[in-house]
């Protein structure tokens, strides 16, 4: 269902998430299910969805939550025990995904998908590679498709996480080629004081 692209080298400056990981230095995670991913659903945005890539997906419980709104899921990673992690958990639950350990710079699916939830991917990439990664999800989606996107808010300098202002993400995602919906956004609160802005963009 999908290809490694192997069209880049590898980052040379990307920060070395593997090492987060083995180190227990995760503090983007969250209890449970982002407050968010809860919002879309109430709203019924998740409504007919059939397959779904969550790029960057860390040990997030979110592909495993839309596997079981009976989406087919895409959970993507380059850290090694994120992939084990996710494996194991669709294997518990007794379900099935495609769980690839790629970079998703050089990743296509075969097929365009319904949608598409990035929770703190895109914040996670140096802000060079960004309008790569932003033409990459555009490829990824079917006319229509959406974008679940959680705009990580930091108001610093540095990262990652990389601050993603809304001006910034607007310039970003051109309304040439995205459906801005009308403010306001969903702002999900993180324990670690930052916070994400929940932007559903439909890929035209
Ligand atoms: C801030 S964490 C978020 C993880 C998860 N979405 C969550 O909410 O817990 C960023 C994740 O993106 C992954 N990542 C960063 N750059 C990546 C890349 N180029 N390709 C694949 N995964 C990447 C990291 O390994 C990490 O798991």
């Amino acid at each position: 269902m999908s290809e490694n692209t192997d069209q880049k080298a590898p980052l040379e400056h990307a920060p070395d998430w593997q090492l987060r990981y083995d180190e227990c230095s995760t503090r983007w995670e969250r209890e449970g299910i982002n407050p968010a991913f809860l919002h879309w659903q109430g709203a019924g945005c998740f409504a007919g969805l059939e397959s779904v890539i969550v790029p960057g997906c860390g040990r997030s419980p979110e592909p495993l939550a839309f596997a079981r709104l009976g989406a087919h899921v895409s959970a993507l990673d380059f850290a090694a025990s994120a992939v084990v992690f996710q494996k194991q958990a669709f294997e518990t639950a007794g379900l099935g995904a495609q769980i690839d350990e790629v970079d998703v710079l050089n990743w296509q699916p075969n097929t365009p998908v319904d949608a598409l939830y990035d929770q703190t991917c895109l914040c996670a990439l140096t802000p060079e590679v960004w309008p790569d990664y932003v033409r990459k999800i555009h490829s990824w989606l079917k006319p229509g498709g959406r974008a679940f996107m959680l705009f990580m808010q930091t108001g610093k300098e540095g990262g990652p996480p990389f601050h993603s202002p809304l001006e910034t993400m607007h310039e970003l995602f051109d309304d040439s080629l995205w459906v801005w919906p009308d403010e306001p956004y969903f702002r999900a609160d993180h324990s670690n004081e930052k916070f994400e802005l929940g932007v559903m963009l439909t890929r035209r």
